[in-house]
């Protein structure tokens, strides 16, 4: 296994800002990023959404559950990973195994504002977003709480959200 200091691995559903707090950590702690859904676009040749429609979230799924062996056998990164990432446990023992996690939430109104003019999420298609975006978050809701460390992003920037997450590692979480 390669050495070096743990990841930061970010949770949390669509929304709750895992890809602008990584990207913040990353310039904070000068350390690479990677945005999970990008790398899987840039893998597979062609956006989420298009994925989803060709050959469906089974294999989708697949595809971040590879890039999750991958990644958690490296350090030193910061990851932001998909929301539906925790789906798997296998994914989430395998991420915290090798990094350290913190599950990033917000209020379902601060979600749905912060996705509406966003095009890109495939599972937020259709017509009633707030209905869809509430089932869903009910139904993860035990997954995402199995993570012990929880920030809510509600009424937080990016770099309050950063700081706290620096934070956590300095207490040794
Ligand atoms: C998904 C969330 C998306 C992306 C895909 C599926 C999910 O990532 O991986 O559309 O199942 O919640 P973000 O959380 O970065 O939007």
């Amino acid at each position: 296994m390669t050495r070096g200091e743990k990841n930061i691995v970010l949770f949390g559903f669509m929304g709750t800002g895992k890809s602008a707090v990584a990207r913040r950590l990353g310039e904070r702690l000068e350390r690479e990023v990677v945005e999970m859904d990008d790398l899987i676009e840039d893998r597979e040749g062609m956006e989420i959404s298009r994925i989803f429609a060709e050959r469906g979230e089974a294999y989708f799924r697949k595809r971040e559950r590879e890039l999750v062996r991958e990644l958690s056998r490296r350090r030193n990164l910061v990851i932001a990973t998909g929301g539906g990432v925790v789906l798997d446990p296998e994914n989430v023992r395998d991420l915290e195994r090798t990094g350290s996690a913190v599950c990033l939430t917000a209020r379902p109104e601060v979600i749905l504002k912060r996705v509406a003019d966003q095009s890109h999420r495939p599972l937020l298609e259709g017509n009633d977003r707030e209905l869809t975006v509430k089932r869903m978050l009910s139904a993860r809701r035990p997954h995402y709480d199995r993570i012990p460390c929880q920030i809510d992003t509600s009424d937080l920037s990016v770099d309050e959200v950063a700081e706290q997450v620096i934070g956590l590692r300095g207490s040794g979480e």
